[in-house]
């Protein structure tokens, strides 16, 4: 007999399919990325994130209140620096009355239960566009971990309930464990950006906060030194393994669609829920070619995140999230 079994009748129509989907999207899945500046009355749109803002604090209230109506609970947040507060060791990224620490601030009175996350990284407040201390051409690996936890204290302190560190320094995740528990900030949680590779697609990103890394002589022009090598999967599994066993409460994947493979193998293998991050390149790309008419924009969005979930995704860090809880709201 031709054949026993027909794979069609499970995809005979809606209602059929649906009953067998083995992945569903929800807005719990979803954290969101915010930029803030300086200012009031600031939502100035970033030119190569269509669709896309950096908000002043008091608008920024006014988005977390829509995001958190939208079902949208967690936020992840990174502040755009004003150039004369940038250094080498990033001093201002452990200010208790900087930006970040107002953003904090600004979020939990507009919405106290709003989960609130930042990143922690010297990048935005480097003179050089780095995620660490330079010394002789070197980002140096040890005294950026100090800073980092100064950072991270300083986030906690401002009411921050997750940390994370997106530098991809050695021993950070223990040293940043550490301090906050002899800081008594036992309940502060960390989201490791445990394999974030050196990616192109963070380019919008740098725009963004105007943070790319600086073409200067003697000062390394990209990240290669700390961020990982694309073309490496092992080295993944274990980064992520020795965040986990240093303390990560949540490890991340970064970027998304291009990393799918190891999304599922760190999913595999991880006891702790793995985050992605839909980076800004992505984003960019899927604006563009939208804008253009080449693709559809919310079929393709929706294919995309069900994809990085379908991959092992638990949490889904996407410019998109807005968008698509809009959509499956519906
Ligand atoms: C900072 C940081 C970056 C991103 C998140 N945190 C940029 C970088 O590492 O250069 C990229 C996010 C994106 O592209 O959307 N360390």
């Amino acid at each position: 007999m031709y054949p026993l079994r027909r794979n069609r009748r499970l995809r005979q129509n809606e209602a059929v399919r649906s009953l067998v989907r083995e992945t569903i999207i929800t807005p719990d899945d979803f954290m969101v990325p915010l930029f803030v500046v300086e200012g009031k009355g600031v939502k100035e749109e970033i030119a190569s994130m269509p669709g896309y803002y950096r908000y002043s604090l008091d608008l920024l209230a006014v988005e977390v209140k829509e995001l958190w109506n939208l079902g949208l609970k967690a936020v992840l947040l990174f502040v755009k620096v004003p150039d004369d507060l940038k250094d080498n060791r990033g001093t201002e990224a452990s200010n208790p009355k900087g930006l970040m620490q107002r953003a904090i601030q600004a979020v939990k009175n507009a919405v106290p239960e709003m989960l609130v996350m930042t990143d922690v990284a010297l990048d935005p407040y480097s003179v050089y566009g780095h995620d660490g201390i330079v010394e002789k051409g070197q980002i140096i690996n040890d005294p950026t971990v100090e800073a980092l936890c100064g950072m991270a204290l300083s986030h906690a302190e401002a009411g921050a309930d997750f940390v994370a560190p997106s530098d991809m320094m050695d021993g950070r995740i223990e040293a940043i464990r550490e301090t906050l528990e002899d800081n008594n900030f036992q309940n502060v949680g960390i989201m490791s950006y445990s394999a974030k590779y050196a990616s192109a697609f963070y380019g919008p990103f740098r725009d963004a906060l105007d943070s790319a890394p600086v073409d200067q002589n003697d000062i390394p022009k990209d990240k290669k030194t700390y961020q990982m090598d694309y073309h490496n999967r092992l080295e993944a599994l274990r980064e992520t393994r020795m965040d986990i066993e240093e303390g990560a409460d949540i490890v991340m994947v970064k970027p998304g669609l291009c990393y799918l493979d190891i999304v599922r193998e760190v999913k595999n293998m991880s006891e702790v829920p793995v985050a992605v991050y839909q980076v800004s390149g992505e984003y960019a790309m899927l604006k563009a070619a939208a804008a253009n008419g080449w693709l559809d924009h919310d079929a393709v969005m929706l294919e995309q995140v069900v994809s990085i979930k379908r991959a092992g995704a638990d949490i889904i860090a996407s410019y998109f999230a807005k968008e698509v809880a809009k959509i499956i709201n519906r």
